[in-house]
């Protein structure tokens, strides 16, 4: 059934622990030393490690270490005081399956534990199947780029989708959060359970809480049905809480109420039920920020933001554009039937330059049209939209610094105006155009940027921002 080691300085502890989990059918060691039940890990295999957090000889955060040293296929969870939760997310960071909040409640224990056996057997049966799986890469499939950033991003991605802990993916409009959300939850052994999302931003306030968590039948004028909610319809898999900054201060509470309680209550109920869902929300807000505006809740977003996943501009990554344009191609042509097979030297230096505020979205759609409009089998720049035909050959000091000075000289405070200007226009583009933001990234004063912006005449309305 499953073989359970448990480590804590209180003896009462380790004696319910004991009884608990024979009565459940599980084979259990216990000790009251970490350094003694790390031996017993070198010399046996065991599926589950439950240690507590704060001992006297080795806190848990140790024993965690050390035990992903010795025998990595054995899960770990940590137990916690309430008030010490923080390290028990660091724990989840540093590869702990779960933890258990003291006081315990019997139902949390029996649950908690059943999960982390079952996801073992479960890995144990699968394993052979996962690692062809792996090979292919199902849910990174999707994901082309080879460039240092994105790489980052798959790698993390592959990692997380191993544990249960919430992720948040931060990235402006179009990065592809939603794709990195499906990514983890295809790669995790919920795959085949339901991945359910939802857009906080797009649901009206009053409907909110029931879209959630469900209603019974006479909650509320209308409800003439009981009605699950969307953590219930995700149990056993993932839930994506999309635009998850724009969820209501009330909903906010609710949210960390059920992702404390692992339990939700349908509107109009007073029965909980216990809910086992992965959640990862995303958001193009610096969530810290609306913090401290008071907009969003410290503690939610301390729950959610356990690993956080912050998804590249396409600016930042421009080394991926041709095959992302070769992928969006053959995507495109395949879709309408057309037999566009590459794009022009021109078109293809046009495509590099953009700065793409719309990111990879933003590519996907010039791409699809401009294979709409395209008669003949290579795209030319003269089909792209203006924003793209616009741009100007490569950066000032990108030429430069390939070719060197050149014969005829150069004029080096035109060029050092010009960098600056560049680097101005990109500061305020990397901050939405907040001039007191660009100016910290810049490392200058605010008024050293107002006076360099009224040097290069950048105005506030300036359509390149
Ligand atoms: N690395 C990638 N390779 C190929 N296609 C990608 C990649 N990243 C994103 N895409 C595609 O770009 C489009 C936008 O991605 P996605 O919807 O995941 O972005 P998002 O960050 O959720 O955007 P928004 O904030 O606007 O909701 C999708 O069509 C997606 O398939
Ligand atoms: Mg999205």
């Amino acid at each position: 059934m499953g073989k359970i080691l448990v480590v804590d300085d209180e003896r009462s502890i380790l004696e319910f622990f004991e009884i608990f989990l024979t009565q459940e059918g599980y084979q259990v060691e216990t000790s009251e030393f970490p350094e003694k039940a790390l031996e017993r890990l070198h010399l046996q295999k065991f599926d589950l490690l439950i240690t507590d957090l704060s001992m006297p000889s080795m806190d848990g955060l140790k024993v965690l270490e050390n035990a992903k040293k010795i025998s990595p296929e054995t899960s770990v969870i940590i137990m916690t005081a309430y008030a010490t939760a923080e390290s028990a997310i660091e724990a989840m960071r540093n590869g702990a399956y779960d933890y258990l909040m003291k006081p315990f409640k019997v139902e949390d224990i029996r649950r908690t534990i059943r999960n982390a056996v079952e996801n073992i057997n479960l890995k144990k049966e699968n394993k052979k199947l996962r690692e062809k799986l792996e090979q292919t890469d199902v849910g990174l499939k999707r994901f082309v780029g080879k460039s240092e950033c994105i790489r980052t991003v798959t790698d993390l991605i592959r990692r997380v989708s191993q544990n249960r802990a919430s992720v948040l993916l931060w990235g402006e409009s179009g990065t592809g959060k939603e794709l990195a959300a499906r990514a983890i939850h295809e790669l995790s052994n919920r795959a085949d359970k339901p991945f359910v999302s939802i857009n906080c931003g797009a649901i009206p306030e009053n409907l909110l809480e029931s879209e959630l968590f469900g209603h019974e039948k006479g909650a509320f004028t209308g409800a003439d049905h009981s009605r699950v909610g969307l953590f219930e319809a995700a149990n056993e898999g993932t839930l994506f809480l999309d635009e998850i900054s724009e969820l209501p201060l009330h909903m906010q509470v609710k949210l960390l109420r059920v992702l404390q309680e692992k339990c939700v209550r349908k509107l109009g109920s007073s029965i909980d039920v216990n809910v086992d869902v992965r959640v990862i929300s995303a958001t193009n807000k610096e969530l810290d920020i609306e913090c401290e505006k008071g907009l969003f809740r410290e503690d939610l977003f301390y729950r959610l933001n356990v690993i956080q996943i912050r998804m590249p501009p396409l600016r930042e990554r421009k080394e991926d554009i041709p095959l992302l344009v070769q992928a969006f191609l053959k995507k495109s042509s395949y879709e309408q039937g057309k037999e566009v097979k590459g794009v022009s030297g021109e078109a293809m230096e046009k495509l590099i330059n953009y700065h793409y505020p719309g990111n990879i979205r933003e590519l996907e759609n010039i791409i699809e049209q401009a294979v709409a409009l395209e008669t003949k089998s290579l795209i030319s720049a003269s089909i792209f939209p203006d924003k793209i035909k616009g741009t100007t050959p490569r950066s000032y000091v990108e030429v430069e610094k390939s070719t060197g000075i050149p014969k005829a000289g150069i004029d080096l405070e035109a060029h050092l105006n010009q960098y600056e200007k560049e680097l101005i226009l990109n500061a305020l583009r990397l901050t939405d155009g907040v001039r007191k933001r660009a100016a910290d990234l810049l490392r200058i004063s605010f008024r050293s940027m107002r006076y360099r912006l009224s040097k290069h005449q950048i105005g506030h309305e300036d359509e390149t921002l």
